[in-house]
């Protein structure tokens, strides 16, 4: 499908065709656009199609011909056993045992197509593990750098598909500027969250498979939120899927869900900001929501003012707990973010922000993988 890329911000446009990371006019995040038309017909072809998220390519920047493909995408949509119209999208059984995959892989994809030699990208640990195994299927060596407190389990993941890496002493903020240094002194392209068009553009498939899963989509989302490319990818995808003829103009109400250690979203979103400013001394037991400042925060803040959701941020000590419960009553492979939306669940229900009736789905981002 031809597209170009489109300033979040200023609106500016750029060819495809080329490498591109931000905005040159004003460094925000650029977004791809699809010239779509409607075609109901579509939806039904994409169904009887290979079950992997290449079977969009019509919304997606590249063919599975030329993908660097695990196969990631098609995951469960889950009843829960135990609470009645919830249903967990469990992103635990990409490849890389996360949804990062989605990204990576049109990331990836986009990359090698476009004449990337060397990848590389700050991690908070999945995003690291996907780049790594993408970067290995596409033969491109890769550069990650990390927190020091980054679970051995990642660090290991990484290394054993053959990356480079760094551990960076601070935060995934600090890990972005030691990417900075090393892409300047050794070329490359840079895979940061939101800094290349291509990582929405995986991720948002998820909010189509919500409407293959459920014929229709969600009233409520639940999601575990540290850069944002899935609330903001899956926000998109509606627009898209509005313009394919396939939904009206409703939406499903978006929530951000974050730790009480780290919440920049939930306070900018009380506070009524437009941007969300850095959290201080950020600590969180998820490790996916160790975000203290997002390049995409803007268009995270608009995507669950416009749905008329809200953000939450859990008490971190009882994440682990939770993440607990979803593996022992659900018999799903939870980490510790997936474990941060059944709290919000429990928190939001108790604070009757949506009724019994309402359908959620509540997201499942990772495996237990930080052991
Ligand atoms: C398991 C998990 N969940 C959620 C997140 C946050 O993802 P996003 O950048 O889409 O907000 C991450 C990011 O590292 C993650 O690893």
């Amino acid at each position: 499908m031809p597209f170009h890329h489109v300033c979040s911000a200023c609106g500016t446009t750029y060819d495809a065709g080329s490498l591109i990371n931000l905005c040159r006019a004003c460094n925000a995040p650029l977004l791809v656009q699809y010239d779509l038309a409607p075609a109901p017909e579509l939806r039904e072809e994409i169904v009887t199609r290979a079950p992997n998220m290449w079977r969009y390519r019509e919304v997606l920047p590249a063919g599975e011909d030329e993908a660097v493909t695990l196969g990631e995408g098609i995951t469960p949509l889950l009843r829960s056993q135990r609470f009645p119209n919830v249903w967990i999208k469990d992103e635990s059984k990409n490849p890389t045992r996360s949804f990062k995959s989605r990204g990576m892989a049109a990331a990836v994809t986009m990359a090698r197509k476009l004449g990337a030699k060397r990848l590389a990208a700050p991690t908070a640990g999945n995003a690291g593990a996907a780049l790594s195994a993408y970067g290995a299927r596409a033969g491109l060596p890769v550069f990650v750098a990390m927190p020091r407190d980054t679970p051995q389990s990642i660090v290991d993941e990484c290394r054993g598909y053959g990356a480079e890496v760094e551990l960076v002493a601070g935060v995934i903020t600090d890990a972005g500027k030691r990417v900075q240094q090393y892409l300047a002194e050794n070329g490359g392209f840079d895979l940061s969250t939101l800094k290349e068009p291509y990582r929405v553009e995986g991720k948002k498939i998820m909010g189509y498979e919500l409407l293959e899963d459920l014929g229709r989509l969600p009233d409520v989302i639940l999601y575990p939120t540290g850069g944002g490319t899935g609330l903001i990818g899956m926000w998109k995808a509606f627009d898209e899927m509005q313009r394919l003829g396939w939904i009206g103009s409703e939406r499903p109400r978006m929530f951000s869900v974050q730790s009480s250690g780290c919440a920049p979203i939930v306070r900018a979103f009380d506070q009524n900001l437009h941007s969300a400013p850095e959290w201080e001394s950020p600590h969180t037991e998820a490790w996916g929501l160790r975000v203290p400042r997002a390049i995409g925060d803007r268009l995270m803040l608009r995507a669950l003012r416009d749905s008329h959701g809200g953000a939450i941020a859990v008490d971190d000590a009882r994440i682990e707990d939770a993440a607990s419960e979803l593996r022992k009553t659900e018999g799903i492979d939870a980490g510790p973010e997936g474990g941060a939306a059944l709290l919000a669940l429990h928190e939001l229900r108790a604070k009757n922000a949506f009724d019994d009736e309402a359908t959620v789905v509540l997201f499942n981002t990772g495996g237990n993988k930080y052991r």
